[in-house]
């Protein structure tokens, strides 16, 4: 006992050294196995790259060995397999092989030939050219954690392991992005690799694109840019004497501080936990169909979490609380639904549609009714109908109530449609590893490498349960309203007040009879020769599409050839009249505030809703502005019902000539990159405040799509503004948003979902090229 107090003190007092970097040398040809202690070690003893032992297997990696509890602080290939102790670990000039049954491997690959390595006192460990030149350091490629010292440079990412004694990667990433921003999401397999669900950000986007975040001897975790301080996420100031430090993002999502008395043989303590150690604040904290609850002490530094199920439902995997859930019924022959509530809970799935119902019952009816409908969030003014899964869900102390579908086996009544698929027995869930490529900035290739987890559940036999019925029943109560003539004719004092005249028609200014509503009617012109069923079915296609960046459509009049909507009046005009106004012009923040909630309409009518909508006109006279100046989105769903000449020929193409897609007029097929397109110049026109095509400026100005690129290319975005004074990050970041979604091959150009994220921040944007030097040869 006494000699272990000895060597920890002598340890300290190495570490204290820490500065001189002490190195151990290791020499090429130099081995190591899992069961003859050989590992290297650092000089101190404190740290050791090698063999460890991992469930029935071993890794190779570092581990904090000097201090009893054996801490893994790196691993090499750490999703590569175990191997058995029979495995020799190799210094040879490439790097480190690893030999094992499974044949030879290089687990660390230096990319010039090498002379010696070393195991510094730093944790940090090393391999030297013939020069003693640096080549390769595990620093620089971290795993799960950060030593004192070291940084996780722009552009690295940090991801869980998938539990302590699993270092293979788990469910989480903290990733120093290129913006300068600090951003933590789960990993996930969609096209967006989860960032869509972010739960942790440091706001320091547009400090630098080499912002780095550094783990101090003191325990000081920092983002600095060089020598420039950004942001202290821990005070540090912590005793540096006989004490070692991490941090480490955990495999519960949250990434901490720890502290290890090297004198007191005690164990790695808490020192500070982002997100306030609030082990519920993880997006995936538990699976699908449940809801994280924090259990305890609020105040402890490591609450633990219950992962609770939807009402109905089960663990798919019982006795394991974080596998999600799955309904706990199987539809028979006989069936039935029922409403189960579940309240204070809150789901990060966006609904298919969101309706204006502050009754319960009517929520629940609306939800039974219509067989899309899975769960539904009722809040007192909306009811938003969801399907399943539901993703990401966790206690909260606002009063939404969720309700769930449930499907009861009925003994009594016959079936309500004796087609339905009968159930399948078993569920089972499968699990692929896939690798996929993506190109950072730099262009250097980022492997990542994620956990697709798919899951089979009941869903698919609702899904097929819709096919057989078609199109899916709408509510009634909530599509738009038909009117008379005489109405609508009543309503705008016989079309007395026009506020506004475009290519679909002419609006005029309206009240709605006794309750003083302000309306826009239009009148629309030139519609298509089609029959009356297929406008009622367009307008019921637009009255359910309902979000807060959209235009609700109120009514519509149909008599003959007379056809008319009636929309909600906004008060503020277009987003042409507040953007090409200079006494109406808004601030900066504002601007990209409208730009983010037209992209999230537009989000909305592409993927979101039950029926994907293209608008096909996308410019600013179509954006209206409400009274709290929040945009909405006007005329969507218009351009089906619009005549064929209007909307094909390249004498009367539909859109509006400067917005349209290159792809109308070479007679492509048009899917919604066209609207996307159409976004990136109303984008510009919105940073620029200026329309895209003004030939009141010189020639070489007119063009406002040719100008930004030359200004990006030329790196004079300030002369895009004039005057204004514009954080130069963000001026930049919002034009090269706008050049992608201009790019000449609509493949190029990005979902809106992505120009959501970039907009917001949460992603890398990478160079764009010249948008049109990828003419599109579709
Ligand atoms: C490690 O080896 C290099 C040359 O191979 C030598 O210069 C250096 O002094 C050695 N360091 C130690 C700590 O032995
Ligand atoms: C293993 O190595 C450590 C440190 O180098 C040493 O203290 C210990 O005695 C060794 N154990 C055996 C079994 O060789
Ligand atoms: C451990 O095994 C390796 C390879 O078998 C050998 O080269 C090395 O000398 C051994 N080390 C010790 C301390 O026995
Ligand atoms: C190494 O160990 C594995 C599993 O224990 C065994 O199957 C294999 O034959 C061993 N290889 C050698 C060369 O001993
Ligand atoms: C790797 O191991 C196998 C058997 O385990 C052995 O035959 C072979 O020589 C080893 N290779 C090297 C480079 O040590
Ligand atoms: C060692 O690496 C350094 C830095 O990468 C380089 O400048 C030097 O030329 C290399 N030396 C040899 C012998 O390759
Ligand atoms: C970025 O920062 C890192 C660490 O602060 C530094 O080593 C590197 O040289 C910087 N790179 C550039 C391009 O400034
Ligand atoms: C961070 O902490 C250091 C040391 O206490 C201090 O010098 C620095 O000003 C702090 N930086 C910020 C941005 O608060
Ligand atoms: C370290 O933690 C373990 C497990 O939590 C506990 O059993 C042990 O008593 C702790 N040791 C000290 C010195 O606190
Ligand atoms: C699942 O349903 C069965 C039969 O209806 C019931 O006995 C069981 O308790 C339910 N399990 C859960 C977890 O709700
Ligand atoms: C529980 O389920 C999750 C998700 O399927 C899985 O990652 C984890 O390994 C499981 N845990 C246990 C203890 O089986
Ligand atoms: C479904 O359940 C409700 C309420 O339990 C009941 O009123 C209704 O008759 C049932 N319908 C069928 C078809 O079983």
């Amino acid at each position: 006992m006494a000699f272990i107090v000895c060597c920890l003190l002598a340890l300290a007092f190495f570490i204290d050294a820490d500065a001189q970097q002490l190195q151990s040398n290791i020499s090429l040809g130099s081995s190591s196995t899992p069961t003859n202690n050989s590992s290297w070690f650092s000089r101190s003893g404190l740290y050791a790259f090698g063999f460890y032992k991992q469930g029935s297997g071993f890794a190779v990696g570092i581990v904090v060995a000097g201090i009893p509890q054996k801490t893994v602080v790196w691993t090499a290939k750490r999703d590569g397999g175990l191997v058995s102790d029979n495995a020799t670990l190799l210094f040879t000039r490439d790097g480190i092989a690893l030999n094992s049954t499974q044949g030879q491997i290089l687990v660390v690959a230096s990319p010039v030939s090498v002379s010696s390595a070393s195991m510094l006192d730093s944790g940090n460990f090393v391999l030297y050219n013939s020069s003693q030149q640096i080549v390769w350091q595990s620093f620089e490629n971290p795993t799960d954690t950060l030593l004192p010292t070291q940084a996780l440079l722009a552009g690295k990412q940090l991801v869980s392991a998938k539990s302590e004694t699993d270092q293979s990667s788990g469910f989480f990433r903290l990733i120093m992005q290129r913006d300068g921003n600090l951003v933590q999401y789960p990993v996930d397999n969609g096209q967006d690799g989860g960032v869509q669900y972010a739960y942790y950000a440091s706001g320091t986007d547009g400090q630098g694109s080499n912002v780095s975040l550094t783990l101090g001897v003191d325990g000081r975790l920092y983002l600095h840019n060089g020598g420039t301080n950004i942001q202290n996420l821990t005070d540090g100031g912590l005793p540096t004497r006989g004490k070692s430090y991490l941090m480490r993002l955990d495999a519960d999502g949250l990434f901490r501080l720890y502290s290890y008395d090297l004198k007191q043989n005690g164990n790695w303590s808490i020192k500070w936990s982002s997100s306030h150690g609030d082990r519920c604040a993880p997006q995936g904290a538990c699976g699908f169909n449940s809801y994280c609850v924090t259990v305890g002490s609020a105040t402890e530094m490591v609450a633990a979490i219950d992962c609770r199920c939807l009402p109905g439902f089960k663990y798919v995997n019982p006795g394991n609380q974080t596998s999600g859930c799955e309904r706990n019924s199987s539809i028979g022959d006989v069936y039935n639904y029922t409403i189960q509530e579940l309240g204070n809970t809150r789901w990060e799935d966006e609904p298919y549609t969101v309706l204006s119902i502050s009754d319960i019952e009517d929520c629940k009816n609306s939800c039974l009714e219509d067989l899309n409908c899975q769960a539904a969030v009722f809040t007192g003014q909306s009811c938003s109908k969801q399907r399943l899964p539901l993703r990401y869900g966790r206690r909260v102390t606002t009063s939404n109530i969720v309700l769930i579908k449930e499907v009861v086996i009925s003994f009594t009544s016959p079936a309500v449609d004796a087609n339905v698929p009968r159930g399948r027995g078993k569920k089972g869930r499968i699990v692929i590893l896939i690798i996929g490529v993506s190109f950072t900035v730099s262009g250097s290739i980022l492997l990542v490498i994620s956990v697709l987890v798919l899951w089979k559940h009941n869903a698919w036999a609702y899904k097929r349960m819709n096919e057989l019925n078609g199109a899916a029943e709408w509510n009634e109560d909530v599509a738009p309203r038909p009117y008379a003539y005489e109405e609508v004719e009543k309503m705008t004092n016989n079309f007395n007040e026009e506020v506004g005249r475009g290519a679909s028609g002419t609006v005029y200014k309206g009240v709605i009879g006794n309750s003083q509503k302000l309306v826009a009617v239009k009148r629309l012109e030139k519609v298509s020769a089609e029959g009356d069923k297929e406008f009622q079915t367009e307008m019921r296609v637009i009255g359910r599409t309902h979000h807060r960046n959209l235009v609700r459509l109120l009514g519509y009049c149909l008599e003959g050839p007379k056809k008319l909507l009636v929309y909600e009046y906004m008060s503020n005009g277009s987003l042409a009249d507040i953007l090409f106004t200079p006494e109406r012009k808004p601030y900066w923040e504002e601007r990209m505030g409208i730009a983010r909630n037209i992209a999230r309409g537009f989000l909305y009518l592409h993927e979101k809703c039950d029926t994907q909508i293209i608008h096909c006109d996308v410019k600013p006279q179509n954006i209206l502005m409400d009274e709290y100046m929040c945009p909405k989105i006007s005329d969507f769903g218009l351009a089906k019902l619009l005549q064929q000449d209007q909307t094909r020929t390249s004498t009367g193409i539909r859109g509006t000539k400067g917005y349209v897609a290159p792809e109308w007029h070479r007679k492509m097929p048009v899917t919604v990159k066209a609207d996307v397109y159409s976004f990136g110049i109303v984008l510009l026109e919105i940073v620029c405040c200026r329309r895209n095509v003004d030939w009141s400026l010189p020639e070489e100005e007119a063009i406002l799509e040719e100008l930004a690129y030359h200004y990006f290319e030329s790196g004079e975005l300030g002369k895009l503004v004039g005057d204004e004074e514009i954080d130069r990050r963000q001026l930049e970041r919002m034009v090269k948003v706008g050049l992608w979604c201009i790019q000449d091959d609509p493949s190029l150009r990005p979902s809106m979902k992505k120009v959501l994220l970039m907009l917001e921040g949460t992603v890398d944007i990478p160079i764009p090229p010249n948008p049109s030097s990828f003419l599109s040869t579709i």
